[in-house]
């Protein structure tokens, strides 16, 4: 099973939610990381855990599309990898797209999103073409204000695209994600009464759910 978190627009939340992700998967199934971003944001986050004393992710860097190939082709069925695509267009990113069982675009609500998504769906237009299959990302709208309510502008945007459908939970803006960070936490690890640790459990849930993932170990 592969999900990637991906989007060729920069600080967008992809890394953030990746790990997130792969830690609240991680609880009952088996999860390996690949970091496909130069910023190596997701390794980074991971050192620092281990660091901390915690058990750290399977973490796996790749830097040309020929290994991720090899190590897609290795990787057994139970086997969940969340993968951190660069924020840039790359062959590397794209290769990452088109094997996903599951892709995930983070965007925020602003306006000005939408300027990101149309260059996105361009992307995702030209590898549907190449591949002969309609390629559709799940836009979950992250870091948006706690306090707003109505989303009109960027829904009725991504409802227009047949390349996008609009996830049903939603990520607010939470400092739990920066603090978290200097533990190599989730923010389920860092308070698992939290608004984010909330958020994140109705996100995973839909993920699963849309996946078909039934978790491997039980509680
Ligand atoms: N839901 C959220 N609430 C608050 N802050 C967030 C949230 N999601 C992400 N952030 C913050 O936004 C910033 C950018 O996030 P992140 O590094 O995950 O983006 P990215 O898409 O991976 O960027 P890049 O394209 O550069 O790799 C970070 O400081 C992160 O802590
Ligand atoms: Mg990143």
């Amino acid at each position: 099973m592969i999900i990637t978190i991906s989007h060729q627009k920069g600080g967008v939340g992809k890394s953030t939610l990746a790990y997130n992700i792969a830690l609240e998967l991680a609880r009952k199934n088996n999860v390996e990381v690949i970091d496909l971003d130069v910023q190596q944001t997701v390794t980074a986050y991971n050192q620092i855990r281990e660091e901390m004393g915690q058990t750290p992710l399977p973490v796996h860097i790749f830097t040309m599309a020929e290994e991720l190939e090899n190590y897609f082709e290795s990787m057994d069925d139970e086997t969940i990898v969340i993968v951190d695509s660069g924020g840039f267009d790359s062959s590397l990113n794209r290769f990452a797209i088109l094997v996903s069982d599951f892709i995930i675009t983070p965007v925020s609500s602003e306006f000005t999103e939408i300027l990101g998504l149309q260059k996105y769906e361009s992307i995702l237009r030209e590898l549907s073409e190449q591949s002969g299959v309609s390629i559709v990302t799940n836009v979950v709208l992250n870091k948006t204000n706690p306090n707003q309510k109505k989303f009109d502008e960027v829904n009725a945007f991504i409802n227009s695209s047949k390349h996008f459908s609009l996830m049903d939970s939603m990520m607010r803006r939470r400092v739990d994600f920066a603090n978290s960070v200097a533990y190599g936490f989730s923010v389920r690890e860092l308070d698992k009464k939290s608004e984010s640790t909330k958020e994140l459990k109705e996100f995973v849930k839909e993920i699963k759910r849309k996946v078909g993932i039934n978790d491997k170990k039980k509680d």
